[in-house]
């Protein structure tokens, strides 16, 4: 077996780790919001107002902080207006994006409601490419106007006379590329003409800029878009975030090889690299104020999932592995990222949920987002790990990298320290020895999430095939000391004395 040890100073807090990096992301995709979360009022499906009772109470479960809608590249094909008011007279549209049918039932208010039963924020995307600054005011006016106008008496009349008070605002969807191919300074004016008039009407809203991850543009490794984007908009008033997206695949999601396993957990690598040079760039263009860095789409995308079957695809424990080291990524970079979103919340991708009909199977990666939750709102604690390393070569990177096999964050609020470790060993366990530096610990306990085989899933038959275990942690002579398993996630509590 190998060794490792993680030592934390619980005396040497850093920034505080925003509870919107455990937010989600919901479109009109294949099956995600409509028969995923919207099932419509006259359904079958025990539903509260046409949205499914079981999908609520697992978000609720999570204290999911915000979820991102409409899109996605739907958001700038998206007009707000069609999905407003009587839902008989709401017009079928066409999602061209997903290839399929838009009823519109499921538009702002529904939305809305759906978030005041989640607990969450909304975070809505309106639309660029196809939209105008105007149809994005109207909609802001719509949800948030508390005076009286034509537009707020319309959501009076439609869902509710208090105004949504909606904080955040996504201007576009990867304006690069669905969002309407823009050049970064193009872009860049177009978002200061949404941002002016948007702010000046409620200057309380936080607006997210489209950026792009050097992997998305032509020329990996380079900061183009974000660099050209912020160089062209001086305006640091109009921007409160910047937003990347992530998706990463190797080999099936069901059937992969050990070295595609690696491979996907040594991508890591360059997703600190584009965090690094994201947070490199805010800091540069907007050095007299804190610029957010919403990595507002990310998560695995295996090559089974396309546009046919609606983005559909296996949900392994693997997947839940690297979704618990990218959020403890996200975490150590809680100076800068401000939000992230995985995608999709319900039946797409990454899901947390897969639904048929009046059943409901959690995924692995739920696991994560409920063992993971303590870290929201909590200070990040400066750490060290010395572990064995794996080694690959990172997606759109040139040269091989080494990469600790143990991934880890940890967070102290109210008295407790949560250590999250994902072990991203395919077949070695790790005996750590645990060290907290400026406190005591009284007890030590937590989950973990961890089965026979990395490709393990949770199925409607077999539903607790991957579900976290319980676990308690004695201390020897003082020392604490645990045994991480190979492909698991381990949450611990530590009480401190
Ligand atoms: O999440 C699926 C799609 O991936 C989104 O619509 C788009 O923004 C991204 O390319």
């Amino acid at each position: 077996m190998s060794l490792a040890a993680i030592r934390l100073w619980a005396d040497l807090p850093k920034a505080t780790i925003h509870p919107n990096i455990y937010g989600h992301f919901a479109e009109h995709l294949g099956r995600c919001t409509y028969e995923g979360i919207w099932v419509g009022h006259k359904s079958p499906i025990p539903n509260e107002s046409g949205l499914r009772l079981d999908v609520l109470a697992a978000l609720k479960q999570l204290r999911a902080p915000v979820v991102r809608w409409p899109g996605g590249c739907f958001a700038d094909m998206y007009h707000w207006r069609d999905g407003i008011g009587s839902q008989k007279e709401r017009p079928e549209t066409v999602n061209i994006w997903w290839r399929q049918a838009e009823p519109n039932g499921f538009g702002t208010g529904e939305f809305m409601r759906f978030c005041r039963a989640v607990g969450c924020q909304p975070y809505i995307c309106v639309n660029v490419g196809s939209g105008s600054p105007r149809e994005a005011l109207d909609w802001l006016e719509y949800c948030n106007f508390g005076g009286d106008s034509t537009l707020s008496r319309a959501r009076g009349v439609n869902d509710s006379s208090k105004p949504h008070g909606v904080k955040y605002w996504g201007v576009g969807n990867e304006n690069w590329g669905c969002g309407g191919r823009y050049a970064a300074s193009d872009y860049a004016k177009e978002f200061v003409r949404y941002g002016s008039y948007m702010k000046a009407l409620d200057p309380s809203i936080e607006l997210i800029a489209c950026g792009c991850s050097p992997m998305d543009y032509q020329n990996p490794g380079y900061v183009a878009w974000n660099h050209d984007f912020c160089n062209a908009m001086p305006h640091a008033d109009l921007i409160d975030h910047l937003s990347i997206h992530r998706y990463f695949g190797r080999g099936d999601g069901l059937n992969f090889t050990e070295s595609e396993y690696r491979a996907l957990f040594v991508d890591l690598v360059s997703l600190e690299r584009d965090l690094q040079l994201a947070d490199d760039v805010l800091g540069y263009f907007y050095p007299d104020k804190h610029v957010g860095l919403a990595v507002d789409e990310w998560g695995v995308w295996h090559p089974n999932a396309a546009v046919d079957n609606g983005l559909e695809q296996a949900n392994t424990l693997r997947d839940a592995v690297f979704a618990g080291a990218a959020l403890n990524l996200f975490n150590r970079y809680a100076h800068r990222v401000s939000m992230a979103n995985i995608a999709q919340t319900i039946n797409v991708l990454q899901c947390l949920a897969i639904t048929d009909r009046t059943k409901m199977v959690l995924t692995p990666t739920y696991h994560v987002y409920d063992m993971m939750r303590a870290h929201m709102g909590a200070r990040l604690l400066t750490q060290e790990i010395e572990c064995p390393s794996m080694e690959g070569h990172p997606v759109g990177l040139r040269k091989r990298f080494s990469t600790p096999m143990l991934s880890a964050s940890a967070s102290v609020a109210g008295g407790k320290v949560l250590l999250t470790v994902a072990n991203q060993s395919w077949d070695e366990d790790i005996e750590t020895r645990i060290d907290l530096r400026g406190a005591k610990v009284e007890i030590m306990s937590g989950r973990v999430l961890n089965s026979m085989s990395p490709r393990d899933v949770n199925t409607f038959e077999a539903p607790k095939t991957v579900v976290p275990k319980r676990i308690r942690i004695e201390s020897v002579g003082g020392e604490w000391v645990h045994v991480f398993p190979a492909h698991s996630l381990t949450a611990l509590s530590l009480t401190l004395g």
